[in-house]
């Protein structure tokens, strides 16, 4: 009963027998092979456009590099205040961009307000030398507090930016959880929304640690960068065929749509159970696999000593994180671990 975190998760057998079939002779390097080939004609018919992929090992490396190929150094990213590029990443994306400012901004449920979207632009006009202008807004999808910005959502914020020379990054580690919960296509959700560049997480649901750094036709002009930017900051892993050997399993026969699917199921499941625990309180809508929670003392240490384990934050409140190989029986079984308060 492992809710710690989706990376906590193994990689999923066929990932694993995808990089033995790719282990067969030699090919290409640097990103030049057949698989990777592949796999960007496969991402193309996905999402229904044209697009570039390359491929990273971290979500953090993935940001990064993609905030610095749309954000010049005195340029400002605006993103959410919880946002893991602004909190979890250890200025990597000012150390990428060389310098560019990131505004944080607040909104419910980790998704960031209209208002305060529409402020920070009123705030810092285009021209005026003594402010970094805004060149990126980034959203995340899943947003850190589990829930799904919608196709309108993606579209409405996407739309505040158009007058301006700015660009719409979307940190997609948990893209799939989003998209199998909305229901809507992958095209819908970013480029057609307005997303210029998605980093698009396969490690969170499944892959041994397999990210894609995907450039929709409005920046394809900056391929080039991009990649001249994944060498100079060391992520232009030599045998690249072996990362995207992950994508070509992952992608085929909807193996990413069902595993996220299982996750998320899992997650409304526990989520039902919690709810329905005296003094547990859940926090934000849980629109793909991760849950928080504010869960009593006594509850979550009774859950820990059989054998639940979940992060709690020093306020109290708790992260639990189902994955793809979630058990029915491991979700069972957490749910007995709180039956004493449950009422089902
Ligand atoms: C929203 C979000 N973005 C990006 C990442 C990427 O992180 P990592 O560098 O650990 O792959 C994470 C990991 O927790 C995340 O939650």
């Amino acid at each position: 009963m492992n809710f710690l975190s989706d990376t906590t998760a193994p990689a999923h057998p066929k990932l694993l027998e995808a990089l033995t079939a790719a282990n067969a002779g030699f090919a290409m390097s640097y990103g030049a092979d057949d698989i990777s080939a592949r796999v960007e004609t496969r991402l193309k018919e996905i999402f229904e456009t044209d697009l570039r992929v390359l491929f990273t090992v971290s979500g953090t490396a993935a940001n990064a590099l993609t905030l610095a190929t749309l954000c010049p150094g005195h340029g400002a990213i605006l993103c959410h205040d919880e946002a893991h590029i602004h909190r979890d990443e250890r200025g990597a994306p000012e150390f990428y961009t060389g310098g560019a400012k990131l505004i944080p901004l607040r909104g419910a449920h980790a998704k960031i307000s209209l208002d305060e979207l529409d402020r920070a632009l009123d705030e810092i006009p285009e021209g005026f030398v003594h402010t970094s202008p805004v060149r990126t807004l980034s959203l995340s999808n899943l947003t850190e507090s589990g829930t799904a910005y919608t196709v309108s959502e993606v579209t409405e914020r996407a739309g505040r930016l158009k007058d301006r020379p700015a660009f719409v990054h979307m940190d997609g580690a948990r893209f799939t959880n989003a998209l199998v919960s909305l229901g809507c296509s992958p095209a819908e959700l970013t480029w057609k929304a307005g997303v210029d560049a998605l980093c698009f997480g396969a490690t969170k649901n499944a892959a041994m640690g397999s990210e894609a750094i995907i450039l929709f036709p409005s920046v394809l002009d900056r391929f080039e960068e991009l990649q001249m930017r994944q060498k100079r900051g060391g992520h232009m892993a030599p045998k690249m065929r072996y990362l995207a050997a992950q994508f070509d399993a992952w992608l085929a026969d909807d193996l990413w749509l069902d595993l996220a699917g299982t996750a998320n199921r899992q997650a409304r499941r526990l989520a039902v159970g919690l709810a329905a625990t005296d003094g547990v309180e859940i926090l934000h809508d849980v629109d793909g696999n991760e849950i928080f929670a504010t869960i009593p003392a006594d509850v979550a240490e009774h859950m820990r000593a059989a054998g639940v384990q979940f992060y709690q934050w020093p306020d109290g409140s708790a992260r639990l994180v189902t994955s793809w190989c979630t058990s029915d029986n491991e979700i069972d079984a957490a749910l007995k671990a709180i039956r004493r308060d449950l009422k089902l």
